[in-house]
């Protein structure tokens, strides 16, 4: 049966009060039969540090629903204001972590090499590991989509047993397409898609799922998931209105 994960990724919006009001009204609006998911189906929530504990906590004891965090820094403590580690992360409810989404990469100067101390963080605090790659619309009109996300790849995940490879689930998120209304058509994203799964197929992790992001909505998702090669979705905009993320989720989970 086919798995398909709709990923939520909140960014820097709502608040712990605003998060429990939003999957009150998620759970009332979605009309998923006693709040269950259909078979096959995963809501994953990244929502703020702050809002962790309270989406984790409105998400006890629903099966298919996860929180996660959007980042975390590699040490486990220590002297590092402002940030949060993976076992701080855990320790607010968080089971998966994103790793290196496009705007930690180009608006915080993310480097490969700290996607793939973070990474190690993430597995080492057994979290789930999101792993996001992209290339911009300059690296797509030279030709170089593939290349760019292989070496995101290779930094990342390269010296990974195949054990360690199979907790990781990595969304394709051209960053032309975040946020902009433009997403990719199912056919170019499956392009790059098939490139990923050979690469860790090659790496003895067959079975990775492999997420589409960027510019996903209402209007666009069953298309984009009509596609096979999407294991499912990472949305940010269109995740922020729970009625709207509640449709999106039951009218193309099925
Ligand atoms: P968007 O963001 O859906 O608003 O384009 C996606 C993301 O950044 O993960």
């Amino acid at each position: 049966m086919r798995q398909v994960v709709f990923a939520a990724n909140w960014k820097m919006h709502l608040g712990p009060e605003e998060a429990r009001a939003y999957l009150k009204t998620f759970f009332e609006r979605s009309r998923l039969p006693d709040g269950r998911l259909p078979e096959g189906c995963e809501v994953w929530f990244f929502p703020p540090a702050v809002s962790l504990e309270a989406v984790a906590q409105a998400l006890v004891g629903r099966s298919g629903f996860l929180a996660g965090a959007q980042n975390v820094y590699w040490e486990p403590k220590g002297a590092f204001t402002g940030e949060i580690s993976a076992p701080l992360a855990a320790a607010a409810g968080a089971r998966a972590v994103l790793v290196g989404h496009s705007e930690r990469r180009h608006r915080f100067g993310e480097i490969d090499a700290d996607t793939e101390r973070k990474l190690s963080a993430v597995l080492e605090a057994q979290l789930l590991p999101l792993l996001c790659v992209g290339e911009t619309l300059a690296e797509r009109e030279a030709g170089n989509t593939l290349d760019v996300v292989t070496r995101q790849l290779e930094a990342a995940l390269g010296r990974r047993p195949p054990a360690a490879l199979q907790q990781v689930t990595v969304a394709y998120e051209p960053v032309w397409a975040i946020g902009t209304g433009r997403n990719a058509t199912p056919r170019d994203a499956a392009e790059v898609h098939r490139a990923i799964r050979r690469w860790l197929a090659e790496h003895g992790a067959k079975s990775s799922r492999i997420l589409y992001g960027g510019s996903v909505s209402l209007k666009n998702a069953a298309e984009l998931l009509a596609e096979r090669e999407l294991d499912g979705v990472l949305v940010g905009g269109a995740s922020l209105d729970p009625a709207t993320w509640g449709e999106l989720v039951r009218s193309t989970a099925a």
